[in-house]
């Protein structure tokens, strides 16, 4: 309990082993060596402390590995950390899985929320001294056709398991602020690529198959629309909103970056084949049209005039910059890769922390 004094902010930073968590812990932890950020993370599949290998010996920074839908759990982080603010990104975040298995969906994304924000309402007696920062998706926004955009007041109308427990999760944090006056901002936010993305979505899902020879697979026609941001934008976005959005706001983050799923594959197939010197489009040979997703919904697309009129906040990196990035970043990290598809990396970590508590 000591430890947590003498810093300014204690902050719980939920799910920061996973891919947009662990940018968002390094930049808190570089940006505010005032602060203590514990990274409170269950370890799940897409948890992985290699990601944060550099911060290991951080004087700022602590990890606990724990479960946001055990109360106990969440109730000890607290009270050991005198926690002061949560940002929270734990979640189970992939479509496919929850329309395999929606409970743990509901589990960890609509109970765990519930958890932290009970022991927040029960911790903080001075509202205006903390924050409760809920990062969540556009997908609680439901489907586009061809035309219009996500604003922050758009009706939620989720279709997956998936953005329905993240739309619950929105719902608990903003009666939280009405009922009990709690200091809640929430941002939801369009798709995030970049380093250290479990490669299950689909920009890393076609990085990782491309470097292997295998076959790209794109659902449907591969006419469905998403928008794209370089998570460190992401993370700066978040950054920003913690210090300086008013309790009970929403913001909507995005890339203003469209672009269709076959046009992304085909882009990444080019940045691919060049990297090694192949000729350009040698790759696309390889994309196979699969069987469409129950229920994919159509097009995403953001109207961020609204975080960028209050605060001036923009995308920096634009798509094509950024994807030779990540690929530069897989290739430069098969190991990483290797582990993660071997789960190789869950081995280790679970060991050394069943040890440790053992
Ligand atoms: P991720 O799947 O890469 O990481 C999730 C992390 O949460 C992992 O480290 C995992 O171990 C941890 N976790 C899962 N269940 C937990 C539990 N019960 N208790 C504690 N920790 C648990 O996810 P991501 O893509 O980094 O997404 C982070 C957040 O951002 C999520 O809330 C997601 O809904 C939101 N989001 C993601 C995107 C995107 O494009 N990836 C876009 C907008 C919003
Ligand atoms: P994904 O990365 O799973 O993110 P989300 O579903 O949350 O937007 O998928 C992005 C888009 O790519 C989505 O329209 C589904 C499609 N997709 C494929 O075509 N093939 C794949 O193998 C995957 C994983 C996704």
């Amino acid at each position: 309990m000591m430890e947590a004094s003498g810093f300014k902010r204690s902050i719980l930073i939920t799910g920061g082993a996973g891919f947009i968590g662990s940018h968002v812990v390094r930049r808190f932890v570089k940006q505010y060596p005032h602060y203590l950020v514990v990274n409170f993370d269950a370890l799940t599949y897409a948890g992985n402390l290699e990601n944060l290998t550099d911060l290991e010996h951080a004087p700022n920074y602590r990890f606990v590995c724990g479960d946001i839908a055990n109360l106990q759990e969440v109730r000890s982080a607290f009270e050991a950390w005198r926690i002061s603010d949560v940002v929270h990104l734990a979640a189970e975040s992939h479509v496919d899985r929850s329309i395999a298995d929606p409970t743990a969906f509901v589990r960890t994304n609509v109970m765990g929320t519930l958890n932290l924000l009970l022991c927040a309402r029960d911790s903080w007696n001075d509202s205006t001294a903390h924050r409760f920062f809920h990062v969540s998706t556009d997908e609680v926004f439901g489907s586009l056709g061809q035309e219009g955009y996500f604003i922050e007041s758009s009706p939620y109308d989720p279709r997956s398991p998936y953005s329905a427990s993240k739309a619950g999760a929105d719902h608990l944090v903003r009666a939280f602020f009405h009922t009990y006056g709690l200091p809640i901002v929430i941002s939801n936010c369009s798709n995030n690529y970049g380093p250290n993305q479990f490669p299950e979505k689909l920009i890393p899902l076609i990085i990782n198959n491309l470097l292997e020879g295998r076959d790209l697979p794109v659902y449907g026609k591969g006419l469905n629309v998403r928008d794209w941001l370089w998570v460190m934008d992401h993370a700066a976005a978040i950054d920003l909103l913690f210090h300086r959005a008013a309790p009970g706001s929403s913001y909507n983050i995005g890339g203003n970056c469209e672009m269709s799923n076959i046009a992304l594959v085909r882009l990444l197939c080019r940045l691919v084949d060049e990297k090694f010197g192949k000729t350009p489009g040698a790759s696309e040979h390889k994309i196979t049209f699969v069987a469409d997703r129950p229920g994919h919904d159509h097009r995403y697309a953001i109207d961020t005039s609204k975080i960028f009129a209050d605060f001036g906040w923009k995308p920096t990196v634009p798509l094509e910059e950024g994807l030779r990035q990540t690929i530069e970043w897989y290739v430069n990290h098969r190991d990483w890769l290797q582990n993660v598809c071997s789960g190789a990396y869950r081995e280790y970590y679970r060991n050394h922390y069943d040890s440790k508590s053992g």
